[in-house]
């Protein structure tokens, strides 16, 4: 029987499990962007995972939305990212880029000034932290058609550059209410271009940056993530099935090694979603391995396995509190309790500090 402890092919990657670590944003970078050692030992202790993916890592100045997080357009941070998958591969583990431009999810105070750009001048709806405390986003600035391309190859620049730090692939963040989703949604996107209106126009953004990571690298190599069900950062649709709809067939169609779908959280749920159980929902139209994300435990990424409504299962929450959770999950161990006072700190508190199960504990 097929389950999460069964191998699993991405690309050109055998996974031994297909239990995968999600991306998760952690702030362990220098303020200038630069991955870290302590960010190498964070992810060489959760080699196990059948797959890893990073935080989200900026593909340009522009793209930068969170204070220490990482990058990827610079020599030293190719550098700090080739000591992360060096410690990741020495552990016998896999692991990919989650690329990214936060659009208008940013604040001018963490980037030297600079307005944050989206496909149109609404502003995000939240919170965003900085150091002083808790601010409104700002009113974003609307990009110009002739600016699109700059950050297509921007893409494909960080795929290369991540290929250079020998990643194993690269994911493209087009969940969560960041710029590809910003453009996606007509609740964010109201352009009269050929990126606005209707659902072919506003995918295109997210289509012609796969296409250039894939130019770049190859399909075997490229990943996708979306959020269908995310009202995060005050992203919506008018209708979510038909503009996903369109983004999936398109992203299948070019072939990409996994597609990776969120169910919608607990947050989203007090919103009324539209779709419910986003992989059922997609699954027939997906030929690509699809991963599903957002609350599973065992006994629930099992199900979603032997009955074939995805392949693989990321978590997230889960993994930063068991650096070993294929271990744990494999033994019906207790796992560790996350502590979300430490998830967006400094230092190895909350960090690397969380321990693995010792022979000494009992299965
Ligand atoms: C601290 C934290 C940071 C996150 N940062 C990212 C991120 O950088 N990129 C991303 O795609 N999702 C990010 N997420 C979302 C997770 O990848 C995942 O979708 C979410 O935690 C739901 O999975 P879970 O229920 O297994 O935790 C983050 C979540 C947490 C808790």
């Amino acid at each position: 029987m097929t389950d999460l402890f069964s191998p699993l092919r991405i690309g050109r990657l055998d996974l031994p499990n297909r239990i995968l670590m999600s991306a998760m944003t952690r702030t362990r970078a220098t303020p200038d962007n630069v991955p870290t050692e302590l960010m190498a030992e964070y992810f060489a202790q959760r080699a196990g995972a059948g797959l890893i993916v990073t935080d989200c890592t900026a593909v340009s100045p522009q793209g930068r939305g969170v204070i220490r997080g990482p990058g990827i357009w610079r020599d030293d941070q190719i550098a700090g990212w080739r000591r992360v998958t060096d410690r990741v591969h020495a552990a016998g583990g896999r692991i990919f880029c989650q690329i990214w431009h936060c659009g208008r999810v940013a604040h001018p105070d963490m980037r030297d000034g600079e307005i944050p750009v989206a496909p149109s001048a609404i502003p995000a709806k939240g919170d965003f932290f900085l150091p002083s405390g808790r601010v409104d986003f700002p009113v974003p600035r609307e990009l110009g058609i002739e600016e699109l391309s700059g950050i297509v190859a921007d893409f494909a620049q960080a795929t290369r550059n991540a290929r250079a730090a020998e990643f194993d692939g690269v994911e493209l963040h087009g969940a969560n209410g960041y710029l590809h989703d910003q453009f996606l949604q007509d609740g964010s996107n109201k352009r009269t271009d050929a990126y606005g209106g209707s659902a072919e126009n506003r995918v295109r953004l997210m289509v012609e940056t796969t296409r250039a990571m894939i130019d770049a690298w190859d399909a075997a190599h490229c990943g996708v993530r979306l959020s269908p069900s995310s009202y995060l950062y005050g992203v919506d649709d008018s209708d979510k099935r038909a503009t996903f709809g369109a983004v999936i067939d398109q992203l299948n169609a070019l072939g990409i090694a996994y597609l990776t779908l969120l169910e919608p959280n607990a947050k989203d749920a007090e919103k009324g979603v539209q779709i419910d159980h986003v992989a059922e929902t997609f699954r027939s139209r997906v030929t690509v391995p699809l991963i599903v994300n957002t609350g599973f435990d065992k006994a629930k990424g099992d199900a979603a396995i032997v009955e074939g409504k995805a392949d693989a299962v990321a978590f997230g929450v889960p993994y930063i509190a068991n650096p070993d959770l294929v271990e744990r999950l494999r033994r019906d161990a207790p796992l560790n309790k996350p502590d979300p006072s430490t998830f967006y700190g400094e230092g190895a508190k909350g960090y690397t500090d969380y321990p693995a199960l010792t022979e000494a504990q009992p299965a």
